[in-house]
């Protein structure tokens, strides 16, 4: 069945959420809207950065899932500039945002397009990453279940001492008790939960060296 990406105010809230993000339109109206908040997002992305173990010169592996059009991964190489960050989403249209709008750190950035709602996302991602981060993201799963899931992946993807950061919407899937839980199931030690605002929640974990 073909299904029609709606506007950006009528999310589908189930893992075929995949298909509006893949329209033009759609990630055009997006990315507008966004353009004018997010500020307390980079905030965030820029505490949690600085709260990792890492040197500022260390040559990060470094994931970002659901990299959009690559907010979190230009963080990143802000803060470590000789990271190598693989950008993953379902999106073109995200991806080509991204080329265009940090044509200056885009050396330094891999791109992997791939559904997070499929098993095999992983398959073209590469690893074992020292990092992994992600951003209002992973809750358009709608499925906690399938959140579960990802997380146990991204565990998989990384290096033993490896840090994830997932700051992202968590009220309608699990909240802060269930994220929490979901990533100690994945294996993560040291699984904190901050919250940033009504609306968002830094979550971080480390994988045991
Ligand atoms: C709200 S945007 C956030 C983008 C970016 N992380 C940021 O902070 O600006 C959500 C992103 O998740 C991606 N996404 C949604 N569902 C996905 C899925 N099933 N697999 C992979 N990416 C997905 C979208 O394509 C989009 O780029």
């Amino acid at each position: 069945m073909t299904t029609q990406p709606g506007p950006v105010g009528q999310h589908r809230r189930n893992h075929d959420d995949a298909d509006q993000w893949r329209a033009p339109a759609f990630v055009s109206e997006w990315v507008e809207k966004d353009d004018g908040t997010p500020q307390a997002r980079i905030q965030t992305m820029r505490e949690a950065l600085a709260a990792t173990p890492y040197a500022k010169d260390e040559p990060l592996a470094a994931l970002d899932v659901g990299a959009g059009y690559g907010m979190f991964a230009s963080e990143v190489l802000r803060a470590f500039p000789k990271a190598v960050v693989t950008l993953q989403d379902v999106s073109e249209p995200m991806f080509e945002l991204a080329r265009e709008r940090f044509a200056d750190q885009v050396a330094q950035m891999r791109f992997v397009r791939s559904d997070l709602s499929k098993p095999g996302w992983t398959s073209e991602i590469g690893g074992p990453f020292d990092l992994a981060v992600s951003s209002i993201a992973i809750h358009n799963l709608y499925d906690e279940s399938l959140i579960a899931r990802v997380y146990a992946e991204v565990y998989g993807l990384l290096k033993p001492g490896g840090t994830f950061i997932n700051i992202d919407h968590i009220q309608r899937v699990g909240g802060a008790e269930g994220q929490t839980r979901f990533l100690r199931d994945a294996g993560f030690a040291d699984v904190e939960c901050i919250t940033i605002s009504e609306r968002l929640a830094r979550l971080s974990a480390r994988k045991a060296s």
